[in-house]
Protein backbone atom coordinates (compact mmCIF):
# COMPACT_ATOMS: atom_id res chain seq x y z
CA UNK A 1 0.00 0.00 0.00
CA UNK A 2 3.09 2.45 0.95
CA UNK A 3 4.53 1.54 -2.49
CA UNK A 4 1.28 1.85 -4.25
CA UNK A 5 0.59 5.31 -2.62
CA UNK A 6 4.28 6.81 -3.51
CA UNK A 7 3.80 5.80 -7.01
CA UNK A 8 1.00 7.99 -7.43
CA UNK A 9 1.92 11.19 -9.38
CA UNK A 10 2.44 14.04 -6.65
CA UNK A 11 -0.66 16.13 -7.13
CA UNK A 12 -3.09 13.20 -7.07
CA UNK A 13 -1.52 11.87 -3.67
CA UNK A 14 -1.29 15.70 -2.19
CA UNK A 15 -4.80 16.19 -2.70
CA UNK A 16 -5.90 12.55 -1.64
CA UNK A 17 -4.13 13.35 1.39
CA UNK A 18 -5.39 16.72 1.95
CA UNK A 19 -8.73 15.35 1.37
CA UNK A 20 -8.84 12.79 4.50
CA UNK A 21 -7.00 15.05 6.41
CA UNK A 22 -9.88 17.54 6.46
CA UNK A 23 -12.65 14.39 6.37
CA UNK A 24 -11.17 13.79 9.95
CA UNK A 25 -9.70 17.01 11.19
CA UNK A 26 -11.72 19.57 9.10
CA UNK A 27 -9.79 22.47 8.57
CA UNK A 28 -8.09 23.07 12.14
CA UNK A 29 -4.76 22.99 12.67
CA UNK A 30 -3.41 22.36 16.18
CA UNK A 31 -0.33 24.43 17.83
CA UNK A 32 2.26 22.70 20.04
CA UNK A 33 3.94 24.96 22.22
CA UNK A 34 7.62 23.42 21.66
CA UNK A 35 10.19 24.15 24.78
CA UNK A 36 13.80 22.72 23.69
CA UNK A 37 15.20 21.93 27.44
CA UNK A 38 18.83 21.13 26.85
CA UNK A 39 21.18 20.25 24.20
CA UNK A 40 23.76 18.71 26.50
CA UNK A 41 23.61 15.15 24.58
CA UNK A 42 24.96 12.02 25.63
CA UNK A 43 24.87 10.62 21.94
CA UNK A 44 26.75 11.00 19.10
CA UNK A 45 24.10 10.05 16.26
CA UNK A 46 25.99 11.17 13.02
CA UNK A 47 23.27 13.81 11.47
CA UNK A 48 22.71 15.42 14.22
CA UNK A 49 24.54 19.09 15.15
CA UNK A 50 23.97 18.70 18.86
CA UNK A 51 25.64 15.25 19.13
CA UNK A 52 28.38 14.75 22.07
CA UNK A 53 31.31 14.72 19.75
CA UNK A 54 30.76 18.56 17.85
CA UNK A 55 32.83 20.91 20.35
CA UNK A 56 31.48 23.69 18.46
CA UNK A 57 27.80 23.53 20.06
CA UNK A 58 27.53 25.95 22.30
CA UNK A 59 25.94 23.65 25.61
CA UNK A 60 22.32 25.10 27.62
CA UNK A 61 20.43 23.96 29.66
CA UNK A 62 17.14 25.61 31.27
CA UNK A 63 16.32 25.15 34.88
CA UNK A 64 12.71 23.98 35.46
CA UNK A 65 12.01 27.33 36.62
CA UNK A 66 12.50 28.45 32.93
CA UNK A 67 10.37 25.60 31.32
CA UNK A 68 7.74 26.50 33.91
CA UNK A 69 8.03 30.32 32.70
CA UNK A 70 7.50 29.15 29.11
CA UNK A 71 4.50 27.03 30.21
CA UNK A 72 2.75 29.94 31.66
CA UNK A 73 3.52 32.39 29.18
CA UNK A 74 2.19 30.26 26.14
CA UNK A 75 -1.03 29.25 28.01
CA UNK A 76 -1.66 32.61 29.01
CA UNK A 77 -2.13 33.29 25.18
CA UNK A 78 -4.14 29.96 24.91
CA UNK A 79 -1.77 26.63 24.10
CA UNK A 80 -3.16 23.94 25.78
CA UNK A 81 -0.71 21.61 24.21
CA UNK A 82 2.82 21.48 24.75
CA UNK A 83 6.08 19.68 24.31
CA UNK A 84 9.43 19.49 26.64
CA UNK A 85 12.30 18.70 24.03
CA UNK A 86 15.79 17.68 25.32
CA UNK A 87 18.73 15.45 24.53
CA UNK A 88 19.96 12.15 26.22
CA UNK A 89 20.98 14.20 29.06
CA UNK A 90 22.48 13.04 32.43
CA UNK A 91 21.29 16.05 34.15
CA UNK A 92 17.78 15.52 32.97
CA UNK A 93 17.23 12.38 35.52
CA UNK A 94 13.64 10.41 35.57
CA UNK A 95 13.63 11.67 39.00
CA UNK A 96 13.52 15.58 37.86
CA UNK A 97 11.33 14.73 34.47
CA UNK A 98 9.19 13.37 36.58
CA UNK A 99 9.16 16.08 38.93
CA UNK A 100 8.88 18.94 36.02
CA UNK A 101 5.41 16.70 35.28
CA UNK A 102 4.17 17.14 38.51
CA UNK A 103 4.92 21.31 38.88
CA UNK A 104 3.42 21.84 35.29
CA UNK A 105 0.46 19.76 36.16
CA UNK A 106 -0.23 21.48 39.53
CA UNK A 107 -0.25 24.56 37.91
CA UNK A 108 -2.24 24.09 34.79
CA UNK A 109 -3.99 21.04 36.33
CA UNK A 110 -5.31 18.36 33.81
CA UNK A 111 -6.69 20.20 30.84
CA UNK A 112 -2.93 20.48 28.98
CA UNK A 113 -1.84 17.78 27.10
CA UNK A 114 1.85 17.69 28.35
CA UNK A 115 4.40 16.16 25.60
CA UNK A 116 7.83 14.90 26.44
CA UNK A 117 10.95 13.98 23.85
CA UNK A 118 13.79 12.77 25.73
CA UNK A 119 15.13 9.77 23.69
CA UNK A 120 15.32 6.15 24.86
CA UNK A 121 14.57 5.31 28.05
CA UNK A 122 13.90 2.31 30.14
CA UNK A 123 10.51 0.82 30.41
CA UNK A 124 10.41 1.64 34.09
CA UNK A 125 11.60 4.96 33.53
CA UNK A 126 8.64 5.46 31.23
CA UNK A 127 6.62 4.21 33.72
CA UNK A 128 7.19 6.77 36.31
CA UNK A 129 7.22 9.61 33.55
CA UNK A 130 3.91 8.46 32.71
CA UNK A 131 2.80 8.47 36.05
CA UNK A 132 3.76 11.86 36.99
CA UNK A 133 1.79 13.50 34.40
CA UNK A 134 3.37 13.35 30.94
CA UNK A 135 0.84 12.22 28.81
CA UNK A 136 2.46 11.73 25.30
CA UNK A 137 5.76 11.49 24.06
CA UNK A 138 7.87 11.62 20.82
CA UNK A 139 10.26 9.30 19.75
CA UNK A 140 11.44 8.89 16.20
CA UNK A 141 12.45 5.69 14.63
CA UNK A 142 15.01 8.40 12.01
CA UNK A 143 14.97 5.11 9.62
CA UNK A 144 13.47 2.36 8.93
CA UNK A 145 16.88 0.57 7.62
CA UNK A 146 18.53 -1.38 10.50
CA UNK A 147 21.73 -1.33 9.18
CA UNK A 148 21.60 2.58 8.66
CA UNK A 149 19.71 3.03 11.42
CA UNK A 150 22.69 1.71 13.69
CA UNK A 151 25.23 3.13 11.61
CA UNK A 152 24.50 6.62 11.91
CA UNK A 153 22.54 6.02 15.87
CA UNK A 154 25.00 3.55 17.35
CA UNK A 155 22.42 1.87 19.09
CA UNK A 156 19.60 -0.93 17.05
CA UNK A 157 16.77 0.14 15.56
CA UNK A 158 15.27 -3.03 17.34
CA UNK A 159 15.91 -1.00 20.78
CA UNK A 160 14.06 2.21 19.43
CA UNK A 161 10.71 0.07 18.29
CA UNK A 162 10.91 -2.08 21.65
CA UNK A 163 10.68 1.90 23.57
CA UNK A 164 7.89 2.62 21.22
CA UNK A 165 6.28 -0.19 22.32
CA UNK A 166 6.97 0.38 25.69
CA UNK A 167 5.24 3.91 25.18
CA UNK A 168 2.28 2.74 23.94
CA UNK A 169 2.00 -0.24 25.87
CA UNK A 170 2.04 2.21 28.95
CA UNK A 171 -0.92 4.49 27.72
CA UNK A 172 1.24 7.53 26.35
CA UNK A 173 -0.31 8.95 23.40
CA UNK A 174 2.79 8.06 21.41
CA UNK A 175 4.73 10.33 18.63
CA UNK A 176 7.06 8.65 16.13
CA UNK A 177 8.76 9.40 12.46
CA UNK A 178 11.71 9.81 10.27
CA UNK A 179 14.14 12.01 8.10
CA UNK A 180 13.89 11.89 4.67
CA UNK A 181 16.68 12.11 2.18
CA UNK A 182 19.48 10.96 4.46
CA UNK A 183 22.33 9.66 3.09
CA UNK A 184 22.44 6.01 1.80
CA UNK A 185 18.50 6.21 1.58
CA UNK A 186 16.83 5.92 -1.86
CA UNK A 187 12.85 5.22 -3.04
CA UNK A 188 12.63 1.79 -1.52
CA UNK A 189 13.84 3.02 2.14
CA UNK A 190 11.45 5.71 1.88
CA UNK A 191 8.33 2.85 1.14
CA UNK A 192 9.99 1.09 3.84
CA UNK A 193 9.63 4.66 6.45
CA UNK A 194 6.39 5.41 5.44
CA UNK A 195 5.33 1.12 6.28
CA UNK A 196 6.83 1.33 9.20
CA UNK A 197 5.63 4.34 10.18
CA UNK A 198 1.53 2.91 9.33
CA UNK A 199 2.23 -0.46 10.96
CA UNK A 200 3.06 1.06 13.82
CA UNK A 201 -0.13 2.88 14.57
CA UNK A 202 1.33 5.83 15.81
CA UNK A 203 -0.89 8.65 17.16
CA UNK A 204 1.50 11.36 16.11
CA UNK A 205 4.20 11.29 13.04
CA UNK A 206 6.73 13.71 12.52
CA UNK A 207 8.35 13.64 9.51
CA UNK A 208 10.80 16.00 8.43
CA UNK A 209 13.72 16.61 5.49
CA UNK A 210 17.62 15.83 6.71
CA UNK A 211 19.73 18.85 6.61
CA UNK A 212 23.34 18.42 6.47
CA UNK A 213 24.94 20.41 9.56
CA UNK A 214 28.87 21.64 9.56
CA UNK A 215 29.53 19.82 12.80
CA UNK A 216 28.94 16.54 12.05
CA UNK A 217 30.50 13.41 9.95
CA UNK A 218 27.63 14.24 7.15
CA UNK A 219 28.73 17.53 6.35
CA UNK A 220 29.18 16.97 2.91
CA UNK A 221 25.89 15.00 2.25
CA UNK A 222 23.51 17.28 -0.15
CA UNK A 223 20.07 18.02 1.56
CA UNK A 224 17.60 16.59 -0.96
CA UNK A 225 15.13 19.07 -0.67
CA UNK A 226 11.00 18.56 0.48
CA UNK A 227 9.79 16.76 -2.30
CA UNK A 228 10.53 13.24 -0.28
CA UNK A 229 9.00 14.81 2.90
CA UNK A 230 5.83 15.98 1.35
CA UNK A 231 5.49 12.58 -0.27
CA UNK A 232 6.28 10.84 2.73
CA UNK A 233 4.04 12.86 4.82
CA UNK A 234 0.99 12.62 2.25
CA UNK A 235 1.33 8.54 1.84
CA UNK A 236 1.34 8.40 6.22
CA UNK A 237 -1.73 10.40 6.26
CA UNK A 238 -3.77 8.11 3.93
CA UNK A 239 -2.44 4.92 5.68
CA UNK A 240 -2.91 6.93 9.00
CA UNK A 241 -6.63 9.43 8.77
CA UNK A 242 -6.21 9.75 12.81
CA UNK A 243 -2.52 10.82 13.27
CA UNK A 244 -1.70 13.95 14.37
CA UNK A 245 1.29 15.30 11.78
CA UNK A 246 3.20 18.34 12.48
CA UNK A 247 4.85 20.47 9.57
CA UNK A 248 7.62 20.38 10.78
CA UNK A 249 10.41 23.29 11.57
CA UNK A 250 13.26 21.23 9.31
CA UNK A 251 10.50 21.63 6.23
CA UNK A 252 10.03 25.66 6.81
CA UNK A 253 14.17 25.86 6.88
CA UNK A 254 15.08 23.95 4.21
CA UNK A 255 12.32 26.40 2.00
CA UNK A 256 10.25 29.45 3.44
CA UNK A 257 6.85 27.67 2.15
CA UNK A 258 7.70 24.34 3.43
CA UNK A 259 5.21 23.99 6.84
CA UNK A 260 2.69 25.12 3.98
CA UNK A 261 3.66 22.36 1.81
CA UNK A 262 3.48 19.95 4.54
CA UNK A 263 0.13 21.29 5.44
CA UNK A 264 -1.39 21.24 2.30
CA UNK A 265 -0.14 17.32 2.17
CA UNK A 266 -1.78 16.34 5.04
CA UNK A 267 -0.23 17.49 7.95
CA UNK A 268 -2.28 19.01 10.44
CA UNK A 269 -0.16 20.33 13.62
CA UNK A 270 2.27 23.52 13.92
CA UNK A 271 4.76 23.58 16.43
CA UNK A 272 6.14 27.28 17.08
CA UNK A 273 9.03 27.17 19.48
CA UNK A 274 8.09 29.33 22.94
CA UNK A 275 11.19 28.68 24.64
CA UNK A 276 13.54 31.78 25.84
CA UNK A 277 14.68 33.45 22.56
CA UNK A 278 18.72 33.37 24.13
CA UNK A 279 18.98 29.50 23.27
CA UNK A 280 17.26 29.11 20.57
CA UNK A 281 19.76 29.08 18.44
CA UNK A 282 21.66 26.89 20.23
CA UNK A 283 19.45 23.91 19.61
CA UNK A 284 20.73 23.85 16.50
CA UNK A 285 19.85 19.85 14.84
CA UNK A 286 20.62 21.27 11.87
CA UNK A 287 21.45 25.11 10.20
CA UNK A 288 19.38 27.39 8.90
CA UNK A 289 16.81 26.75 12.07
CA UNK A 290 14.28 29.13 11.38
CA UNK A 291 11.95 31.89 13.77
CA UNK A 292 15.62 32.05 15.92
CA UNK A 293 14.85 36.04 16.75
CA UNK A 294 11.38 35.60 17.28
CA UNK A 295 9.25 35.31 20.43
CA UNK A 296 7.23 31.86 20.28
CA UNK A 297 3.94 34.43 20.56
CA UNK A 298 4.95 36.32 17.34
CA UNK A 299 5.28 33.04 15.64
CA UNK A 300 1.95 32.10 16.87
CA UNK A 301 0.83 35.43 14.73
CA UNK A 302 2.87 34.56 11.61
CA UNK A 303 1.34 31.09 11.66
CA UNK A 304 -1.98 31.80 11.56
CA UNK A 305 -1.28 33.58 8.64
CA UNK A 306 0.80 31.12 6.64
CA UNK A 307 -2.40 28.10 8.26
CA UNK A 308 -4.93 30.68 6.42
CA UNK A 309 -2.61 30.41 2.89
CA UNK A 310 -3.56 26.81 2.90
CA UNK A 311 -7.24 27.66 3.85
CA UNK A 312 -7.25 26.49 7.63
CA UNK A 313 -7.45 27.91 10.25
CA UNK A 314 -5.38 27.83 14.00
CA UNK A 315 -6.94 25.80 16.79
CA UNK A 316 -6.09 26.50 20.08
CA UNK A 317 -7.32 23.26 21.45
CA UNK A 318 -5.85 19.98 22.44
CA UNK A 319 -5.80 18.27 19.77
CA UNK A 320 -5.71 15.10 21.24
CA UNK A 321 -5.81 12.18 19.37
CA UNK A 322 -8.61 10.33 18.04
CA UNK A 323 -7.26 6.96 17.69
CA UNK A 324 -5.98 7.21 21.49
CA UNK A 325 -9.65 7.92 22.70
CA UNK A 326 -10.60 4.81 20.84
CA UNK A 327 -8.34 2.64 22.98
CA UNK A 328 -8.41 4.39 26.03
CA UNK A 329 -11.87 6.98 26.48
CA UNK A 330 -12.24 10.25 26.87
CA UNK A 331 -12.23 10.46 30.67
CA UNK A 332 -8.44 9.44 31.03
CA UNK A 333 -7.05 11.70 28.98
CA UNK A 334 -5.22 13.57 31.53
CA UNK A 335 -5.19 10.67 34.31
CA UNK A 336 -1.98 10.70 35.33
CA UNK A 337 -0.54 7.52 35.20
CA UNK A 338 -1.93 4.63 32.86
N1 LIG B 1 18.31 17.43 9.91
C1 LIG B 1 16.98 17.29 10.08
N2 LIG B 1 16.41 16.76 11.19
C2 LIG B 1 17.24 16.37 12.18
N3 LIG B 1 16.99 15.79 13.36
C3 LIG B 1 18.17 15.59 13.99
N4 LIG B 1 19.18 16.02 13.23
C4 LIG B 1 18.65 16.50 12.07
C5 LIG B 1 19.17 17.06 10.88
N5 LIG B 1 20.50 17.20 10.69
C6 LIG B 1 15.65 15.39 13.78
C7 LIG B 1 15.61 13.92 14.23
C8 LIG B 1 15.18 14.02 15.68
C9 LIG B 1 14.45 15.32 15.70
C10 LIG B 1 14.32 15.93 17.07
O1 LIG B 1 15.20 16.16 14.86
O2 LIG B 1 14.64 13.23 13.46
O3 LIG B 1 14.35 12.95 16.09
FE1 LIG C 1 8.07 31.99 13.56
FE2 LIG C 1 6.81 32.77 11.27
S1 LIG C 1 6.51 31.00 12.46
S2 LIG C 1 8.22 33.91 12.53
Amino acid sequence: MAAELLAMPDSELFALADRVCRAEFGTSVYLRGLIEATNNCSRDCAYCGIRRSNPNARRYALSDQDILDAVREGRRAGLSSFVVQGAEDPAFGTGRLAGLARLLRSELGDDVALTLSFGTLSRSAYAELRRAGWNRYLLRFETSDPDLHLALRGSTLDRRLEALRDLRDLGFEVGTGFMTGLPGTNEATLVRDVALTASLEPDMVGIGPFIPHPGTPLARARCRGLAPMQRAVAAVRVLLPQANMPATTAAGSVAPDGRERALAAGANVLMPNIGPAAHKKDYELYPGKICLDEDGIRCMGCLSGRVASVGKRVDMGRGDSPAWLARHGRARVAEAGA
